[in-house]
């Protein structure tokens, strides 16, 4: 049976895959160093007999490679990143360090060990701050975030890997990913500040930001096809919901999934949230359609979903 390695597997979305994984019967191991994820995440898992969890920093190459060494692997699930946007906003070395060097330490180990399968979570941010639908073929590529700037580094060295090494790759372009385990986010946010003061919310930019959003099983399963399906040395694919959702209407559906009438809305105002942060996108999902797949879950549905999941735990 084929053994994979998921990084950042005791992360909100690692987390899921794993599930995904154990459930299709495959050896696994998962390393995170636990900096964002948690145990917590992956504790139900901990007895399968095809499961093991090495805590290790993807940052130090030696202990990695000795994980190489002892472990056949024939696929890298690389999810590990720093995953907090608006946390490196005041120090870029988080994302030069967790989302690009990362990246980097985990394409040298496939390249000694003759690993020869990659996939990469990235991301919308990759394409930046433009008012085109974002299509695969788009470029130039303009990351207006560290983080988007890490991912596209991260893509571009992958590419050269691939092509240096006969590493086949699938990056997956990832949206606005919501549903339980998640961290933070504007689903989060919403449910934090409404428990602490069920009266009124502050919503950062002018609420009127509109993107898509994927429930995040919908997000793994399209991994997981895309990784079986797509058959190109070089594979990229936008993963999304057709639709997109405001920041207003996530706010008033929060309101809603928590039973809380009457609560106002204060916004912060200025198109954007925060600095770095992309307004409006819309994908082209032509491509990753034609591959045999579509979202389950509008974004809509995708945020009251993950809304009255997170309520429930
Ligand atoms: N959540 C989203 O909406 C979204 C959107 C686009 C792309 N992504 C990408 O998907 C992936 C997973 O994101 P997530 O939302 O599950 O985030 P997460 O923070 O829950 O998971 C990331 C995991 O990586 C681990 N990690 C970080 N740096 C590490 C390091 N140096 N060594 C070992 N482990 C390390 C963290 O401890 C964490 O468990 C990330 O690559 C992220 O950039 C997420």
């Amino acid at each position: 049976m084929m053994k994979m390695l998921i990084t950042g597997g005791a992360g909100f979305i690692g987390s899921h895959l794993a599930d995904l994984l154990v459930s299709k019967n495959y050896d696994m191991v998962v390393v995170d160093n636990l900096s964002l994820g948690t145990i917590k995440n992956i504790n139900h898992l901990a007895n399968h007999k095809k499961f093991r969890f090495i805590k290790e920093d993807l940052l130090r190459l030696d202990p990695l490679k000795n994980i190489f060494r002892k472990n056949k692997f024939d696929t890298v699930f690389h999810l590990a990143a720093n995953s907090d946007i608006q946390n490196s906003a005041g120090n870029p070395e988080i994302d030069l360090e967790n989302t690009f060097l990362a990246t980097w330490n985990l394409l040298e180990c496939c390249r000694l060990f003759c690993v020869n399968k990659f996939v990469f979570a990235s991301s919308s941010a990759v394409y930046g701050g433009t008012t085109r639908k974002l299509s695969e073929a788009s470029g130039p590529l303009s990351p207006v975030s560290y983080y988007g700037a890490g991912k596209l580094a991260s893509e571009g060295f992958i590419c050269a890997y691939s092509s240096m090494n006969d590493i086949q790759a699938w990056i997956v372009r990832f949206p606005n990913v919501v549903g339980e385990r998640a961290t933070h986010g504007v689903i989060h946010d919403f449910i934090k500040k409404l428990k602490s003061n069920p009266k009124q919310l502050t919503i950062l930019g002018d609420g009127r930001q509109k993107k898509p959003y994927l429930y995040v099983k919908d997000l793994v399963e399209a991994v997981f096809f895309v990784y079986q399906t797509a058959q190109e040395r070089l594979n990229y694919y936008n993963v999304g919901a057709e639709d997109q959702t405001t920041v207003t209407r996530i706010a008033k559906i929060v309101c809603e999934e928590m039973q809380l009438s009457h609560v106002k809305l204060n916004y912060t105002g200025g198109k954007t949230g925060w600095r770095g942060d992309v307004p409006h996108f819309k994908y082209s999902l032509n491509k990753i359609n034609s591959l045999g797949w579509k979202a389950r879950y509008s974004s809509t549905e995708a945020v009251r979903l993950a809304v009255r999941s997170i309520l429930s735990k």
